[in-house]
């Protein structure tokens, strides 16, 4: 148990800590940002796989891997763990300096068993399942059975036990994720007898008492369909909920919850790292719950998730949807910090690792299909597309080695709140930001000329270093300055520089001035603005780093 761990006592290990304005995770006693990557379900499967994978992932600049260990690669045969697998993963990782995030893939993984062990595939009296309004079962391990949760408890337990035993004094492995995409597909909710039965009875007060307490925090969504059915704090699920399908989604995920929470629980008792969950976010163009895994902890459900697992420390999304920022928005609340584990790797997937990172203070971010290099230039590769030659330079690498020089202040700077972050497309083409003394105003770069020539992406994230100081990271931006505080109304450029952090100091490179930062020679123009015509410009290859310090005028 907890208390055996090697000479160490649970504070040294990985844990979440409210630090000021943000919940980070401290690894080896210091704020940790995950530069992580998730590679694909099965890669890890396979040792010699992976032999090849850990060089690319340095080269990448990742410093966090997500990846499977599935229920069925450790207890092939009932009540045999074998461990191999995990160690040789430990192995890899350490020897190229990274640390692990575990994917528990047992009783679910994108709500499907599919990485159950065949014995219990094939023992369906034993190890009951989902069954759908057809009346036929489905390949889906029901949340009503004892039996399902005693055997995933088995299994997870001698994981996690397994894992203080070899890695509690080294710490390679730094967070678990419970499952993945959990909720049932095909229906709304299960319609076996457990499931009716369950579905016939009495709310738990646990959810109503809850729901009660919360009110003022509930995500709005839940809050109408409660208020809706007269904020009832007892009766039947359609009695408290109404009757519609999202009375069944949130049924199933008090019952995924209540699940999942027994194993987290109990897998904590054994080695006690923080645990997220990866969430399936419900897409355009679903119909309904079923469509969309019905009961994984996406927002409108997020409560109940709260309410009936609270061992997990995080509800996370995998968000590969254009709004991005919208999504995120609704995952980081008061209780549940935001880490994006799963999500794309190409020149957006840079620009939402700057946004969650610096506008949502979270934890790291992940993109998916880290092993195949071709995920860094698009979205879905072509299948046998060959690596690019030099993965170094592609726009996550480069985003991920100018976040590693920046890591110490980031941190610093999300617990004081003295951070922010733009994504910038065509839906959310300028952002104005409150920051310190200033309002930061961004656009994407323009061509000086023929400013409606405008570059398509732009991302870059903001800390405020002194009163008049700011130190901006941006790929494809503009930005200029707006005093709010008394005194003159324009902010001119005192000076600018490019440079890098190296051991977390700074080294300045260019001075910049000239062609560097003016965008606007009419001045008459920029004066009526309030501005001076001139500002930080952010090119197309990649963030690059510039600190600048303001002066007032009139
Ligand atoms: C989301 C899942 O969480 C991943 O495991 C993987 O199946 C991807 N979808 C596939 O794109």
């Amino acid at each position: 148990m907890v208390a055996c761990l090697q000479g160490q006592s649970a504070s040294t290990l990985p844990h979440l800590e409210k630090r000021g304005a943000a919940t980070q995770l401290i690894v080896d006693g210091k704020p940790y940002l995950a530069l992580a990557g998730e590679t694909a379900n099965t890669a890890s499967s396979s040792l010699e796989y992976m032999e090849p994978v850990w060089p690319r992932l340095v080269k990448m600049n990742l410093n966090t891997v997500l990846v499977a260990v599935a229920w069925d690669w450790i207890e092939p045969v009932e009540g045999k763990y074998d461990f191999t697998l995990v160690d040789g993963l430990l192995a890899g990782a350490r020897k190229n300096n990274l640390h692990v995030m575990f994917l528990w893939f047992g009783s679910w993984k994108n709500g499907i068993s599919s990485f159950v062990p065949a014995w219990v595939k094939a023992d369906q009296n034993r190890f009951p399942r989902v069954t759908i309004k057809s009346g036929q079962s489905i390949e889906i391990l029901s949340t009503l059975s004892e039996a399902n949760l005693a055997a995933d408890t088995r299994a997870y337990t001698a994981f996690m036990r397994h894992l203080r035993e070899v890695d509690s004094a080294q710490r390679t492995v730094i967070m678990i994720q419970m499952q993945n995409e959990v909720g049932i597909l095909g229906d709304s909710r299960d319609r076996s007898a457990a499931g009716e039965a369950a579905f016939a009875k009495a709310v738990p007060p646990e959810l109503t008492a809850y729901l009660q307490k919360n009110r003022d925090r509930l995500y709005p969504d839940l809050l109408k369909l409660w208020d809706a059915a007269g904020s009832k704090t007892a009766g039947t699920w359609q009695e408290v909920f109404g009757t519609g399908p999202a009375t069944d989604e949130i049924f199933m995920a008090w019952n995924y919850a209540r699940y999942m929470e027994h194993l987290t629980k109990a897998g904590k008792a054994e080695y006690p790292l923080p645990v997220f969950t990866n969430t399936w976010i419900v897409q355009p163009e679903d119909n309904g719950p079923g469509d969309y895994p019905s009961g994984g902890p996406e927002p409108l459900v997020i409560d109940a998730w709260k309410a009936g697992a609270p061992s997990i420390d995080i509800n996370a999304p995998d968000i590969y949807l254009q709004n991005f920022a919208d999504w995120v928005a609704r995952f980081h609340r008061d209780n549940n910090p935001l880490f994006v584990p799963e999500s794309r790797g190409d020149a957006g997937g840079a620009a939402n690792a700057f946004y969650a990172i610096g506008q949502h203070a979270s934890i790291g971010y992940s993109p998916f299909g880290i092993d195949n290099a071709g995920r860094l230039v698009a979205l879905r590769p072509a299948a046998g597309a060959p690596p690019p030659v030099e993965i170094e330079n592609l726009p996550l690498p480069k985003a991920y080695a100018v976040l590693s020089q920046l890591a110490p202040l980031i941190l610093e700077h999300q617990a004081a709140g003295t951070i922010a972050a733009v994504l910038l497309n065509e839906q959310h083409a300028t952002q104005n930001i409150p920051l310190g003394n200033y309002t930061v105003n961004v656009d994407r770069r323009r061509n000086r000329r023929n400013p409606s020539e405008v570059a398509p992406l732009g991302y870059g994230l903001f800390l405020m270093v002194g009163p008049d100081e700011y130190l901006v990271a941006g790929s494809d931006l503009q930005v200029t300055f707006t005093p709010t505080s008394p005194g003159p109304p324009i902010a001119g450029l005192a000076e600018v520089w490019a440079g890098r952090y190296v051991d977390g100091k700074w080294v300045p490179g260019r001075k910049l001035s000239g062609d560097d930062i003016l965008l606007n020679y009419k001045l008459a123009e920029a004066a009526a603005e309030n501005q001076s015509g001139s500002g930080l410009m952010f090119g197309p290859d990649g963030p690059t780093i510039q600190r600048v310090k303001l002066y007032r005028y009139r």
